[in-house]
């Protein structure tokens, strides 16, 4: 495909939780459509796979190792993007951690308030200091927040996760609104059920496989790939979806109709 044609050529990119799944997914598609893309990760083996992957495809990259949940880290973070490529255009916020699995009467705080910091705090320092970068450099820019079905349909004994996923869906609101006459633009991506490493360690854990789970979490009967996924970020990052902002764009074959 013509990057110049899908608004990505010459565009600077950061994906967090980029090491694997949909980040890895979308940081792959990102570099396929010409943008210059910070793969960033907790875990430095994996960000180096997807790198070296995308150079090997004839693309840029460069991994920064990044705790998303530290402010320190995500401010970093920004900075050697733009000491990097010399400026930042568009990031996709989806580093993210596994739900708990336990009843509210049951829950154990520590896990809640991790997957919180991991899930929700994390976005709203991605964007703190991504915006901070957009507005030095007075340029427009596009933020792309991985939500969740979650963000938008509870799940029973998985409330920490429900719950920073419906904040998800406040903070991309929230910065669209603050932001749009900057010229910048926040969005939500709500994936289904992906196959990912997160997806088969749930699998995993409940003993269910994916002709049990499937039919019931899509139209389709099948989980998506991640890289459908990367298609719905992919879009929002680049020009062609320049009137749009505050959207939540669901990618979960058809779950949320029915
Ligand atoms: N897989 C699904 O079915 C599904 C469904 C709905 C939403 N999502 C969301 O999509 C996004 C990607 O999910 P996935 O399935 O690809 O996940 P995954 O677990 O397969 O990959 C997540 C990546 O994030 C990294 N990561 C974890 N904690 C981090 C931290 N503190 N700082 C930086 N990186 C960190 C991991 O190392 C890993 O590379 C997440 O936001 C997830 O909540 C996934």
């Amino acid at each position: 495909m013509d990057a110049n044609l899908v608004g990505l050529a010459g565009k600077v990119a950061i994906v967090t939780g980029a090491g694997v799944g949909m980040g890895a997914a979308t940081a792959r598609l990102l570099a396929a459509r010409g943008a210059k893309v910070i793969v960033s990760d907790i875990n430095p083996a994996t960000a180096n796979e997807t790198a070296d992957a995308i150079r090997a495809d004839g693309g840029e990259a460069h991994v920064v190792i990044c705790d998303v949940a530290q402010e320190s880290q995500v401010e970093a973070l920004v900075a050697e993007t733009v000491a990097t490529f010399g400026r930042l255009d568009c990031a996709v916020n989806n580093a993210a951690i596994t739900p708990d699995v336990l009843p509210i009467h049951e829950a154990d705080m520590a896990v809640f308030d991790k997957v919180l910091n991991v899930d929700l705090r994390s976005v709203m320092l991605c964007m703190k200091y991504e915006i901070r970068q957009f507005l030095a450099q007075g340029s427009p820019g596009s933020i792309v927040n991985i939500g969740s079905v979650s963000s938008v349909r509870p799940q029973a004994t998985n409330a920490a996760y429900v719950a920073a996923k419906h904040g998800v869906i406040g903070l991309t609101k929230t910065g669209s609104l603050e932001y749009a006459g900057k010229g910048i633009r926040v969005n939500a991506v709500l994936p289904g059920a992906i196959d990912t490493p997160m997806l088969r360690g749930a699998l995993e854990t409940t003993g269910f496989t994916e002709a049990d789970f499937a039919p019931a979490l899509s139209l389709f009967g099948r989980f998506g790939r991640p890289e459908e996924v990367a298609e719905a970020s992919a879009w929002l990052c680049s020009d062609a979806s320049s009137y749009v902002t505050g959207h939540s764009l669901a990618v979960e074959g058809g779950y949320l109709t029915r």
